[in-house]
């Protein structure tokens, strides 16, 4: 938890004056249901403890200046020109402050009256790990807006202004998820979300299991290029099946239809007129193989967590994570590492990557009173069979996007 007092005096020494607002906005991890939010799918996160705080007081003009407790910046005697801007000549930079310009621009487009501020924004989310740290960041903000503008939080319409502000301003193509997820959470609960339709249902965490996240300290560059291409594969695989988004093929269909032709040659050419060429090629049949299995996956886990099968929920955790090493192919040896050290300990039912991979995060399903051996023995497992200093969360399922003062 945020020491609210600290805050606060950041806040009278940067600006001279009193807080009058506090807000908050926490970042995710994701039990199951990986790559299928872009895919229309279905996805399973849940908000956790550690979150994105602005400590604020409106202005009366259209200037915002955040002042960040935590990216250095050149000299911190006095605020740096880039950590202020109008908001009524936003231009492109680059850096964090894209994200709140981003969510400026797309509240303003989406026709939000906003009001200027001053704030200190301070953060514990650990960054590039797979655990939103930039969704917090955007709601953080968005929940800003909203309090010094005046206009009423709806929670899944700022999930969608800040993934436009990111997919837009900020050029990263991602989907739904992380917004959703730091936007409408519940505290205890795990959000299960219709990457299509929107609709969520808040599901009870089952008692007596511990969610841990894995931090393999590893960060892998280039995560954006391969996650634009995993998206383009994915798509080429729905034009082949001729469907909308994989989201709409099953998993029997997928078995009944993999080896054939395309869609559109399928009623009047033979498969062997057809010609290898005109079938799904390889690389693009392990990509919907993964993305079609997990979204079953996430539907057999809410079923399973509702019934209180904690067992199931684990081996679905293990069966998402295998798929995600050898069809979707975004693992790398840390995280492989890390879930095969979790999986050996006492009292683990399932261990899996979570987010978009690459390095980051797992996260392991874990019997509580275990939960704490589990994390110091993995964490030495760890640490001698890949050299590197994992860190170990055991983390608390919180609320989404909040005022907490004001
Ligand atoms: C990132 C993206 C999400 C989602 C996950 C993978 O976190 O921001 O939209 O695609 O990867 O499940």
């Amino acid at each position: 938890m945020m020491n609210i007092r600290n805050l606060k005096q950041s806040f009278a020494a940067y600006f001279n004056s009193e807080t009058e607002i506090i807000v908050r906005a926490p970042g995710r991890v994701n039990l199951i249901g990986e790559h299928t939010d872009y895919n229309d799918g279905f996805v399973l996160p849940m908000a956790i403890d550690r979150a994105v705080w602005l400590a604020l007081r409106p202005r009366a003009d259209k200037t915002v200046r955040l002042f960040s407790l935590d990216i250095p910046t050149p000299t911190n005697a006095s605020l740096q020109a880039d950590s202020v801007f109008e908001l009524n000549a936003l231009t492109k930079g680059s850096g964090w402050l894209e994200y709140p310009k981003g969510i400026a621009y797309q509240l303003q487009e989406a026709g939000y009256e906003l009001n200027g501020f001053d704030a200190i924004i301070t953060g514990n989310v650990p960054r590039g790990a797979g655990l939103s740290s930039s969704a917090a960041v955007e709601l953080a903000v968005a929940r800003a807006f909203a309090a010094v503008s005046g206009f009423t939080w709806d929670a899944p319409r700022m999930a969608k202004i800040a993934q436009k502000a990111e997919n837009e301003w900020v050029g990263v193509n991602c989907g739904i998820m992380d917004q959703m997820a730091s936007a409408v959470c519940k505290e205890g609960h795990a959000l299960f979300l219709d990457c299509r339709s929107l609709e969520f249902q808040h599901v009870l965490l089952p008692k007596g299991v511990s969610i841990v996240i894995l931090d393999t300290s590893t960060r892998r560059g280039l995560v954006v290029s391969t996650y634009n291409e995993r998206r383009s594969q994915c798509e080429e695989a729905a034009r082949w099946f001729g469907v909308k988004a994989l989201r709409d093929v099953s998993v029997e269909e997928f078995e009944r239809g993999k080896l054939a032709l395309p869609k559109e040659h399928r009623d009047n050419v033979s498969p062997v007129e057809g010609g290898k060429e005109e079938r799904l090629d390889e690389v693009m049949l392990k990509r919907a193989k993964h993305i079609i299995t997990e979204n079953a996956r996430v539907l057999e886990a809410v079923h399973v967590m509702k019934a209180g099968n904690i067992k199931r929920l684990g081996e679905l955790f293990d069966a998402s994570h295998d798929s995600l090493r050898d069809d979707f192919e975004v693992t790398n040896d840390a995280l492989n590492i890390i879930v095969d050290c979790a999986r050996e300990q006492e009292g683990c039912y399932g261990a899996r990557m979570t987010g978009a991979g690459f390095g980051g995060c797992a996260v392991a399903l874990v019997k509580e009173q275990n939960a704490k051996e589990f994390a110091n023995a993995v964490s030495a497992a760890y640490r001698q069979r890949s050299g590197l200093e994992a860190s170990v969360y055991i983390c608390k399922a919180s609320e989404g996007a909040s005022l907490i003062k004001g």
